[in-house]
């Protein structure tokens, strides 16, 4: 499957599957699930995971760092539960500012093991083998690792959102894909002036893109039209509509039908 790149600047699109997320404060816990986008920029297509903040009370505050599983996808940097065990996709995310966050591989740098969630009291994660530690931005605290861990970019919305730029996930995600038609949150959300609304097609059709109030009016069609796969991205003009909570919809003929909520703030 190919998917072109309608979309000439950085575009989000989240895809159907899922990465588990445990916060690192409760041992493991699971606390929720997130998606696994793709985005494309100029042409070239990046994995991305996106994590609500309102999901993971332990990144509201600075030190506060949660463990993503990947179970069933192999990306670049797999760690193993001892040397030689099995090995696991994990990327430890946390922040480390107001507005700043480090994702890190957990694969210790030394021999591969997982290092343990980041422990607040000594403000560092140590591998379960030979106890190395390392900064919560992975740089090496203790040996016998010599080299930092492997760290992925982060873009902050400034508000509840992160997102976690990972090499290796494209292909995976491509690839174990049923479907690669889905609608993204529209941004900014609560929006005030100009709103994208994002989507992508795994295959081509009749699409129907609108926006609707909350007791099902039709409030503004945004597309109508045949389309061929690919990424799309649509600006529509809020400014005109009331304050309040709306309803886009994504719907096509060969089946696909997803809705989301914007909220349109005062002006
Ligand atoms: S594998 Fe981490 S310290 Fe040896």
């Amino acid at each position: 499957m190919s998917i072109s790149d309608n979309v000439s600047r950085r575009d989000f699109l989240k895809s159907a599957l899922s990465v588990s997320v445990f916060a690192s404060l409760n041992g493991g816990v699971l606390l929720g699930r997130d998606t696994i986008g793709l985005r494309s920029e100029n042409g070239t297509i990046t994995g991305v995971v996106a994590i609500d903040l309102d999901q993971y009370p332990a990144l509201n505050e600075v030190m506060g760092s949660v463990r993503l599983e990947f179970p069933n996808l192999p990306i670049f940097d797999q760690c193993t539960f001892g040397v030689g065990g099995d090995a696991f996709g994990r990327v430890m995310l946390s922040r480390v500012g107001p507005t700043e966050f480090s994702a890190v591989s957990a694969r210790c740098t030394h021999n591969s093991c997982c290092i343990d969630d980041f422990n607040k009291d000594t403000e560092r994660f140590r591998c379960q083998c030979h106890g190395s530690e390392f900064s919560i931005s992975g740089d090496v605290m203790r040996g016998p690792a010599s080299a930092p861990l492997t760290s992925y970019d982060t873009t902050f919305d400034g508000d509840r959102s992160v997102s976690i730029d990972i090499p290796g996930l494209p292909t995976a995600v491509m690839s174990e894909s049923t479907s690669l038609t889905m609608l993204g949150q529209s941004t900014p959300n609560p929006v005030r002036d100009e709103a994208r609304i994002e989507y992508t097609l795994h295959r081509g059709g009749q699409v129907n893109l609108a926006i609707f109030n909350l007791r099902g009016e039709l409030i503004r069609s945004l597309v109508q039209s045949y389309q061929t796969p690919g990424v799309y991205a649509v600006r529509t003009d809020c400014s005109s509509l009331a304050a309040g909570i709306y309803v886009y919809r994504l719907s096509t003929s060969f089946g696909y039908s997803a809705s989301r909520r914007m909220t349109v703030g005062a002006g």
